[in-house]
């Protein structure tokens, strides 16, 4: 009897806890609690919580690496799991709960599970141990999503739907989890860590102005925002000097990537400016159709003829737009949800855009918050200037700062008349760097790349140039993928905006 009532008692605590001595990992359903969030419109969403659970078995730093999942009542087995990093400048982020006025709440409010993983970044520390340097963070996030799979049975939600969401240094981190789903380059790392021996592709990855590409984001501010700085008698000399050094380098890095127009032009130093210019109108011409005063002063040309219905015959310009009307016709014909392109009205007279003055406008992004200096990223004692957060997230546990990219070390060797980095130092920080940079992976047969992608950039936002952004929807493009891009228009460096036309969005791609 007291053996039959002990092994009624393994066999109870086993179907609330899952255990696995194997893997160290556990899951404690007994844990859940129920909690209201009270959203904007004042309704109420009810749901089960499950929090601080620990997604690796070596935990390295007890603040961070836990996720916590959030249930809305009447999610089954086959909701989508809707994951937000709260990643923001590389730093450590803590497992949050859903917060009504963001993507959280909304998705719990959609109905989605939500998932929100804390992870160690460049400034997380256990005494005096830097516990987040590069490549912990998308480490952690990697193991959160095996965590996920590790519990599959226990955890509601459908683990082949996964949508990742994050903003800027988060929107890298959301296209890192998009885009190097289960690559062998990670998989000794998250052993090692004590992460779950399972999957970690997800389904589709939501990128507000990603923060990616730190190895070519320099070249690519320089070769956009070089005129600009030109223009501005207070730059700095010297720093124009770097600019220029800088901008020299990223026509050969864009020929190597080979990017395709999705008419199967191919982008080169001579059209790319064009293209992003297509883009810049695009963006515009969408908020114009929707009611937007979009001024001339930023260096618009408006077409002054009727139009006939028709956009004018302007090269790549109108061919994106035409591009853009095609696709509402085709969506009215199917009846199907027209996402962020509802509602356009027919333009009228003058209301297309035909043209715009690159120089112009990009002097009004610049104007409307100043440039980063160059290098806009790799800055540490180039010039004499201070280490950035991303010389940070490169260096090591000890709390270095270190430049990252050949320029920037070539350029502090010269000037500081220093010592080379030893090549020990040089290929681990190489391999940080390409650990941290989707645009490697994607494209390698060995990644599962996440089918869906939202990607998102401001119209003005300079906190990384137009290029990157760019350059990871077409590679995506390019490899198949189902890319939705835009240059939000007026928006700043920012995310989690326009969340009826992103969930409309997610609910297209999860119900096809
Ligand atoms: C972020 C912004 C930056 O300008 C940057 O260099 C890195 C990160 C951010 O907002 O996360």
């Amino acid at each position: 009897m007291r053996k039959l009532f002990f092994i009624f008692s393994v066999v109870l605590f086993a179907a609330c806890t899952t255990h696995n001595p194997a893997d160290g990992l556990s899951f404690d359903a007994t844990s859940a609690t129920i909690a209201t969030l009270t959203m904007p419109d004042g309704s109420d969403v009810q749901y089960t919580a499950y929090e601080r659970l620990y997604y690796v078995s070596n935990v390295e730093d007890s603040t961070y690496q836990f996720l916590n999942i959030y249930v809305p009542a009447g999610a089954t087995e086959a909701t989508p799991i809707f994951l937000r990093t709260y990643v923001g400048g590389y730093m450590a982020s803590e497992a949050k709960r859903p917060v009504a006025g963001d993507a959280t709440g909304r998705a719990l409010k959609e109905g989605y599970v939500v998932v929100i993983p804390g992870t160690r970044g460049r400034n997380s520390r256990v005494g005096d141990t830097y516990t987040g340097r590069a490549p912990k963070a998308i480490l952690d996030l990697k193991a959160a999503i095996r965590y996920l799979r590790r519990f599959d049975k226990q955890i509601p939600g459908n683990t082949e739907r996964i949508i990742t969401d994050g903003t800027s240094a988060g929107g890298a981190m959301s296209a890192l989890m998009g885009g190097t789903g289960n690559h062998p380059e990670y998989t000794e790392l998250l052993r090692a860590m004590g992460a779950a021996g399972a999957r970690d592709d997800v389904f589709a990855a939501v990128c507000f102005c990603p923060i990616t590409d730190l190895d070519h984001a320099d070249m690519a501010y320089e070769w956009l925002y070089n005129g600009t700085r030109h223009q501005d008698a207070t730059t700095d000399a010297a720093v124009l000097a770097v600019s220029d050094e800088l901008a020299a380098q990223f026509p050969a890095y864009l020929k190597s990537l080979s990017l395709h127009t999705s008419d199967g032009t191919l982008l080169t130093e001579e059209n790319y400016l064009e293209y992003i210019k297509s883009e810049i109108i695009r963006s515009a011409q969408i908020a114009k159709n929707a009611g937007a005063d979009i001024s001339a002063d930023l260096g618009f040309t408006f077409s002054k003829e009727e139009m006939d219905g028709m956009p004018p015959l302007n090269g790549g310009v109108s061919q994106s737009l035409q591009f853009q009307n095609q696709n509402i016709s085709k969506r009215l014909k199917d009846n199907s949800p027209l996402g962020g392109l509802r509602g356009l009205p027919s333009p009228r007279t003058g209301e297309y855009i035909v043209d715009l003055d690159m120089p112009t406008y990009l002097s009004y992004v610049a104007s409307s918050q100043p440039l980063k200096t160059a290098p806009a990223f790799d800055t540490k004692d180039v010039c004499g200037q201070k280490a950035s957060g991303e010389n940070e997230e490169f260096g090591d546990a000890a709390g270095s700062s270190v430049n990252f990219t050949a320029y920037s070390q070539q350029r502090v060797l010269q000037e500081c008349d220093g010592l080379p980095m030893s090549d020990s130092l040089q290929a681990a920080i190489a391999r940080n760097v390409r650990l941290m940079n989707p645009m490697y992976y994607i494209g390698d047969s060995r990644t599962t790349v996440a089918p869906h992608w939202y990607i998102r950039h401001g119209a003005r936002d300079r906190d990384t140039s137009f290029p990157v952004p760019l350059n990871l929807a077409l590679k995506l493009q390019n490899e198949g993928y189902d890319v939705n891009f835009l240059l939000s228009w007026n928006r700043p460096h920012s995310g989690d905006y326009a969340l009826d036309e992103l969930f409309e969005w997610i609910k297209q791609i999860t119900t096809k």
